[in-house]
């Protein structure tokens, strides 16, 4: 495997001025964002937007409330904006301008860092190595955070010299917000407070990162600065872009655009997390459970109604200004299988997800690039 084309950078094909988009990045007309004059949007509604302050505060009423708060935004949204998150404001400005810089470095200077098809660390312009396939109109530059045995700070960017130094403690600090929701989720779903961090590997989790670039770009409502995908882990934190609105999200069937609150990050539920909600288990299913928050999802059909929903969401592009969001992936240690809890199994409540490797599961990403909630849809059963 290899790139099928040669790697164009958009950044360069912004900057050299060009006044029509190349052919390959034109989406069809179904996957184009609708710009209607005055209006972007079919409905008035807003992602939620969740103060976090009193998640592990002393007063359990507030505590209470901002669980509930959580618990319907991961189900009926499967993505929330986050305030009062514990992450330093400062450190989230420092983190955007280290990798503003990176991506104003010269090219020949990023391209030392050029990502291979194979591990994707590094400087990338494409996701996916269909060969024709429809590009997305932003460059990238992804690297792993954990479990430390793939750090390789070797690989991060040298220059600004800040980089490794800043990403390190920006990393650390939303590692800590990840270990915080993950709690809050296992105690929404009646399980032990650790559980959803020890399913997730406990130390042996895995945290990979992405500064996404989007460049400005002639005509934004031909292409799409990221496709509609839903993120392949268990929960993303994304420090968006808070000058333009480029975020949407598929809610009901419409896309929402997410209007960013300065100083928020965004909690995107990934494929792994799709989570059925039955209330507190019977104690002697408790082992078990490590194996049902994964991708066997909907496994107890009655439920299916009531779990949480893994969000499909996309980037939209601008011709007045470029953009960076910072997004922080974090998966299932790598070669947990996860499957459908055998005792859960039985002919009437058969599993409907093929059992897989969080490995194996992101090869598709990594192939086909984005493609909506397709990956998890055939990874289903054919029960009919
Ligand atoms: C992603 C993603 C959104 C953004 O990196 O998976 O969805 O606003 N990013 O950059
Ligand atoms: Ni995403």
């Amino acid at each position: 495997m290899s790139w099928p084309e040669q790697v164009v950078r958009v950044q360069s094909l912004s900057e050299s001025g060009l006044r029509a988009i190349p052919v390959q990045y034109i989406k069809p007309l179904s996957e184009r964002p609708l710009f209607k004059p005055g209006s972007q949007f079919h409905r008035h509604v807003d992602v939620p937007l969740i103060d976090l302050q009193h998640l592990f505060g002393k007063d359990p009423n507030l505590h209470l409330d901002t669980l509930n708060r959580i618990s319907t935004a991961c189900r009926d949204w499967g993505i929330f904006q986050a305030v009062n998150h514990g992450v330093s404001h400062k450190l989230m400005t420092k983190a955007r301008q280290v990798w503003r810089d990176f991506f104003n470095l010269p090219l020949q200077v990023k391209q030392e860092y050029a990502n291979a098809e194979t591990t994707y660390e590094g400087y990338g312009s494409r996701l996916g190595v269909e060969k024709g396939a429809v590009l997305d109109w932003s460059d990238y530059f992804f690297l792993h955070y954990l479990p430390i045995s793939l750090r390789n700070q070797s690989k991060w960017p040298e220059q600004p010299s800040s980089c490794r130094e800043v990403v390190a403690q920006y990393g650390c600090e939303v590692v800590k917000l990840c270990r915080t929701l993950q709690k809050a989720m296992s105690i929404d779903l009646g399980l032990k407070e650790e559980y959803i961090e020890n399913a997730f590997g406990g130390d042996y989790m895995g945290a990979c990162f992405r500064a996404n670039f989007y460049p400005k770009c002639p005509q934004p409502e031909l292409t799409l600065g990221l496709s509609s995908h839903s993120d392949p882990g268990g929960i993303t934190i994304l420090l968006p872009d808070y000058d333009v609105a480029r975020l949407q999200v598929l809610n009901h069937g419409d896309w929402i655009t997410v209007n960013p609150v300065p100083d928020s990050l965004i909690v995107i539920i990934g494929d792994q997390i799709q989570v059925p909600i039955v209330g507190s288990p019977p104690p002697f299913l408790y082992k078990y459970w490590y194996s049902i928050y994964c991708i066997c999802v909907y496994l107890i059909q009655v439920v299916s109604n009531a779990i949480y929903n893994s969000v499909e969401h996309r980037v939209t592009v601008n011709s007045a200004k470029d953009g960076v969001s910072l997004a922080m992936f974090f998966n299932p240690k790598s070669d947990l299988v996860i499957e459908a809890a055998e005792e859960l199994v039985s002919e009437e409540r058969p599993a409907l997800y093929e059992a897989m490797t969080f490995d194996h599961y992101r090869v598709h990403m990594r192939t086909k690039g984005p493609c909506g909630k397709k990956r998890l849809e055939s990874l289903k059963f054919n029960t009919s």
